[in-house]
């Protein structure tokens, strides 16, 4: 999630244009050619070195919210950019997290870890640090992304009615940066890890508007998806990681968007409303899925496939959505772990994150 250290010289470049800019983050970021996380990175670097007074930056600030009433966003975006930064070097010169493997008792079993919802540049930052030191102790085989992990709103969300300014507040680039950098954590974290990444139906909006755009056309929406959807600008094929979209079928399964591994099925969006019993059902097997944003599961005893359930481990995306003011309180931060046995049986655990602390870490500190 850090912004690598830009030389001097470039550093000296953005202060400079900053101030022919007045102050505008915004505008000087998009001159500078840069997102504006990296761009507010470098003018709070200019302040650390001295090159930049710290009242001229918050005079900065005050004049342009004075000037540009959305300007409360930025101000936000900066407190989650300092808060984002401040986790990342946390993290960085914390005591090295010795890999705890949770022993089991065969050589052949082993750890998958599930990861919600993250959404991007929504993305919540003690949540993500609170799993990122979970999945660095675990050092998993496996890793199943659920999927809306961009968030995808401001001209993606078209079909939906946007009410607030807020929502308005970052770039599909800056959407982007946030989930390139989430994937690098994970990756880095979990260096041994297998990883599928599910199509959420937030990756989705963005084959949608290729396709209003090119009133469409075929190819030329293919094309557009080519250049723009989040499986090739998180460059998911050079990173080593599958990605399953939400129109396709695979492992021989009659419905889309849907794997299976081992004896669990996976998936982003099992349905609509529905309770993890009725979910099982629907499945006939052992599910998890995402979308709900809060944790969930259930097992439940049928005739034709024994015992089986279904688990939804919450989200790792900020919990208070703009949008999300007919139920208040129902999301909740968390990840899954299973811990998979050669014969395919498994035990799957709902890890809670309770404002920004894993109730897996006292397990893991003890070793066991
Ligand atoms: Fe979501």
């Amino acid at each position: 999630m850090a912004t690598p250290p830009v030389p001097d010289a470039e550093l000296r470049r953005r202060v400079k244009l900053w101030r022919t800019c007045s102050g505008n983050l915004l505008r000087a970021a998009r001159q500078a050619g840069v997102n504006t996380q990296a761009f507010t990175v470098s003018i709070d670097r200019a302040v650390a070195k001295g090159w930049v007074k710290q009242s001229e930056r918050d005079r900065a600030a005050t004049q342009h919210r004075a000037v540009k009433g959305n300007n409360d966003s930025e101000a936000a975006l900066r407190k989650q950019i300092a808060t984002l930064t401040a986790q990342v070097e946390r993290m960085r010169n914390a005591r090295p997290v010795v890999p705890v493997r949770i022993k089991t008792a065969r050589v052949d079993d082993f750890v998958r870890v599930v990861i919600p919802d993250s959404h991007g540049t929504c993305i919540d930052p003690q949540a993500m640090g609170a799993f990122l030191d979970d999945l660095k102790a675990l050092d998993p085989h496996e890793i199943v992304m659920l999927g809306d992990h961009v968030d995808c709103g401001g001209f993606l969300a078209l079909h939906h009615t946007l009410g607030y300014v807020p929502e308005t507040s970052y770039t599909y680039e800056d959407d982007i940066s946030s989930a390139n950098a989430f994937l690098d954590e994970i990756q880095r974290n979990a260096p041994h890890a297998r990883i599928h990444y599910i199509e959420g139906n937030h990756e989705a909006r963005v084959e949608k508007w290729c396709i209003a755009q090119t009133l469409r056309n075929g190819r030329e929406s293919e094309g557009m998806r080519l250049r723009n959807a989040p499986e090739f600008l998180l460059r998911l094929k050079e990173r080593g990681i599958s990605y399953y979209r939400r129109a396709e079928r695979y492992h021989d399964l009659p419905v889309p968007g849907t794997i299976k591994l081992g004896k669990t099925f996976f998936a982003h969006e099992p349905g609509r409303g529905g309770r993890p019993e009725q979910y099982a059902q629907r499945f006939g097997g052992c599910l998890i899925y995402g979308h709900e944003h809060r944790a969930r599961g259930a097992v439940i005893r049928t005739v034709a496939a024994g015992e089986i359930g279904a688990w939804c481990p919450g989200t790792l995306a900020i919990q208070q959505p703009f949008y999300f003011h007919t139920n208040l309180t129902d999301h909740s931060h968390g990840h899954l772990v299973q811990i998979v046995a050669k014969s395919g049986g498994f035990l799957s655990i709902n890890v809670p994150i309770i404002n920004g602390v894993s109730h897996l870490r006292p397990l893991l500190d003890r070793g066991t």
